[in-house]
């Protein structure tokens, strides 16, 4: 089973330069128009880097962020270069509400990861994305639970379109999420618990989810992960 890592950033944790990006980076985002895409993109890319910095074995420094290289392959998955060089990870990205998420692993595991605001959805969202059977369930839930496993069915979907490397190109109902006893913890905040995707009723993702506060957090992997470990930033390597 492999190891996957994870790391979590504010956007008050990025800095106010770019220094950061690589030349390309700087151009790409120099084409971007709308302010929260190039605020969202700048917030994956800063949290992606700082993740891959530990794993690197280097220092925050712009010199060394700069190194490390996100380009989006053709679906829009993320790829990671060092000094131009591919590397021996795979990352997966997600930005929500001011947050990013970025999952780590190395470059023999799809993977995918989702960060979510629990909130409650229409109905012509549960009826256009989830299967008979999970709105089912979502309306056996107790009110109070309900967006809870609402998020929590449509994080682990799109963690699971991500580690297929295809988004929302795929029907969103063939992929079908198990999780078992969806909120017997509701105070465990830090706990993941594990989670299972099914993808055209043959192919099984594994994974782990967490909640706390008013988030959702997915994980999902091929071959089957360990729970997520916790990227720690050494106090040396801060560059801000
Ligand atoms: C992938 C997707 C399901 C994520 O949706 P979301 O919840 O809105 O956004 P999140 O913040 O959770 O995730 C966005 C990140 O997913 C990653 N991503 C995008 N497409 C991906 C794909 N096909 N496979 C894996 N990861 C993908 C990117 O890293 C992206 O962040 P970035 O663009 O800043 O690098 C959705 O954006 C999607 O389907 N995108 C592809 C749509 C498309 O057809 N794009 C045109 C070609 S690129």
């Amino acid at each position: 089973m492999p190891d996957v890592y994870w790391l979590e950033q504010t956007e008050e944790d990025v800095p106010l330069e770019d220094d950061w990006l690589s030349a390309s980076e700087a151009a790409c985002l120099g084409g971007m128009r709308f302010a929260k895409r190039r605020a969202d993109w700048r917030l994956g890319r800063w949290t992606a880097k700082r993740a891959l910095a530990v794993c690197l074995s280097v220092t925050g420094d712009p010199e060394f962020l700069a190194r490390i290289e996100i380009r989006a392959a053709a679906s829009g998955a993320p790829q990671v270069f060092w000094n131009n060089q591919p590397t021996a990870f795979n990352i997966s990205l997600s930005h929500r509400a001011g947050m990013a998420m970025c999952a780590l692993a190395g470059s023999n595991v799809l993977l995918g990861c989702d960060l979510e605001v629990v909130e409650a959805r229409s109905d012509s969202f549960l009826s256009d994305y989830f299967t008979r059977k999970e709105r089912e369930w979502i309306a056996q839930a107790a009110p109070v639970a309900r967006s809870y496993l609402l998020t929590l069915l449509w994080s682990a979907k799109e963690s699971a379109l991500k580690a297929l490397h295809v988004g929302l190109r795929l029907d969103t109902r063939e992929v079908v999420v198990a999780v078992a006893k969806p909120f017997m913890r509701e105070k465990s905040g830090a706990q993941w618990s594990p989670l299972q995707v099914r993808y055209k009723d043959e192919d099984l993702l594994e994974g782990w989810w967490q909640r706390s506060n008013n988030f959702i957090r997915t994980i999902v992997a091929v071959p089957a992960p360990w729970p997520p470990l916790l990227l720690e930033i050494p106090a040396t390597a801060i560059a801000v």
